[in-house]
């Protein structure tokens, strides 16, 4: 792979002398006279490495470093300094660069620096390949028109710094959206960091998110952090901030129209570099209306809107997403089951008023309550209950009193009382017999009978 690199000095003798020794190195070589110069070329040649003098005529090395990294955060840069500019050349690194060189320049030396930055690059490409498989697990499943809009919107809007408001009900895929922006961004790199305005009490909340210093009120133990600071460089995401108390979206306002924030009880103010992505489930123009959220602040979060539209109105993309989910729980260890097309069909034409988290919960529940080998729509009618489209009743709550898993509150309560059902079929289905329901359920047998015991089902099976 031909390798590029870029020199900038505004000695004429340096700039040749290295041109020479990284074209004998097959390496293709540009060369620049000043900082200003090397800004405009750098972007059409995509250097793989920069060699940069620190002392130059105009703008020096140090400035050309720090605009070159704002043009590309990944630049890969190494210091060329001159007698008496080594302490430049060391706050350079301390500023990103990678390397530096000391003049007289020696051929050796600049070998095994170039060699050394450019497999650092190819290390900095595999750190992003590596980033990029994360990224996957944000992947937005779906090919409906809806959601090709919302995916296509995000795309666009993700490398510009703009505030983005999603909005959408509940389980819709907002946060999903929000990670996906911010892993699309040039901040990919940089924290991404949630807060959720609605679990946080309106008197803690400033706190949360501007930090506090010790002994600004009761409870203020140490000096800490907010969320804002700890977003430096990256993305911050304001779930739920329609929630937000009048005051503290105060200061919120105050944060994005100054870039600055202060401390709970500290005097100064402190800079930080934040994206904002904000996501509401509520009608905010309404919280407008009725003076519960600030206009000027909603004006300033709603810069690019984007709007998670419900699945009820994405049937389309439910087929696919109980495939993906499926695949998903089964990598988690649910044990691998086939749903029938008419059990996905059956799922497809349901409501699903708590949208997609309900889908997945609902795929999870199947996976783990379906008794065969294979989810059929019979399952789905049983264990998925509630409307389907078609205003049919599920049978699900229909006579069978030990249905708790339906009553639960919560879904860990769900998930036990599940559990429980399905441990005391599979025992009943072997008379009883642990070794062999152990078997079944590929479960070791400590771990059965300690579930046994957990639940009570010794007892209830008289064992
Ligand atoms: N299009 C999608 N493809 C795959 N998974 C999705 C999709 N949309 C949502 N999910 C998954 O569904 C779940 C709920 O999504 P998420 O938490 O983003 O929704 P939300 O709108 O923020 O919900 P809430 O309003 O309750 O906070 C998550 O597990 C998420 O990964
Ligand atoms: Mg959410």
């Amino acid at each position: 792979m031909s390798r590029r690199v870029l020199i900038v000095d505004d000695e004429k003798g340096i700039r040749e002398a290295l041109k020479q020794v990284l074209e004998y190195e097959e390496i293709e070589v540009q060369t620049c006279a000043s900082g200003h110069e090397a800004l405009r070329v750098y972007p059409e040649f995509r250097p793989h490495l920069v060699f940069l003098d620190v002392k130059m005529e105009g703008m020096d090395g140090l400035e050309t470093l720090k605009r070159v990294r704002e043009l590309d955060p990944d630049a890969q840069v190494v210091m060329i300094s001159g007698h008496g500019t080594i302490q430049t050349a060391v706050e350079a690194t301390q500023l990103g660069a990678y390397d530096f060189l000391e003049k007289p320049l020696d051929t050796d030396r600049i070998l095994l620096t170039l060699r050394n930055a450019l497999q650092h690059v190819v290390l900095v490409s595999e750190n992003v390949r590596l980033k990029e498989e994360v990224h996957a697990q944000y992947e937005i499943v779906g090919s409906s028109e809806a959601i090709r809009q919302v995916i296509e919107r995000l795309e666009k809007v993700a490398p510009t710094a703009a505030r983005v408001l999603i909005t959408g009900e509940n389980g819709t895929g907002k946060e999903l959206v929000a990670r996906a922006i911010h892993a699309l961004s040039p901040r990919a790199a940089g924290p991404f960091v949630e807060v959720n305005c609605a679990a946080i009490p309106s008197e803690l909340i400033e706190s949360e998110l501007f930090g506090h210093v010790k002994g600004s009120f009761t409870g203020a133990f140490a000096d800490r952090a907010g969320k804002f600071e700890l977003a430096d460089g990256g993305t911050l995401f304001l779930d739920e901030v329609g929630d937000m108390s009048l005051s503290a979206q105060a200061k919120v306002l105050r944060a994005l129209q100054e870039g600055v924030i202060s401390r709970v009880g500290a005097g100064k103010t402190l800079a930080v570099d934040v994206r904002v992505i904000a996501a509401t489930n509520k009608n905010v123009a309404r919280e407008v209306r009725v003076g519960h959220f600030r206009e000027d602040l909603l004006y300033r979060l709603n810069v690019v809107p984007i709007e998670v539209p419900p699945l009820r109105e994405r049937r389309g993309d439910i087929a696919q997403l109980v495939a993906h989910f499926a695949a998903e729980l089964t990598r988690g260890g649910l044990p691998p089951k086939e749903i029938e097309p008419a059990a996905v069909q059956r799922l497809t034409a349901h409501d699903w008023p708590g949208n997609i988290r309900e889908l997945k919960n609902g795929i999870e529940r199947l996976l783990i309550l379906a008794a065969g080998k294979k989810v059929t729509q019979d399952d789905v009618e049983r264990l998925v209950g509630g409307e389907t489209a078609a205003g049919r009743r599920g049978t699900a709550d229909d006579g069978e009193g030990d249905a708790t898993w339906l009553r639960a509150a919560t879904f860990e309560d769900f998930k036990q009382a599940a559990e429980r059902a399905f441990l005391l079929t599979k025992l009943e289905e072997h008379d009883w017999n642990v070794s062999e329901t152990a078997r079944t359920l590929q479960m070791p047998r400590s771990n059965l009978y300690k579930k046994i015991e957990r639940y009570g089902l010794a007892r209830a099976g008289g064992a």
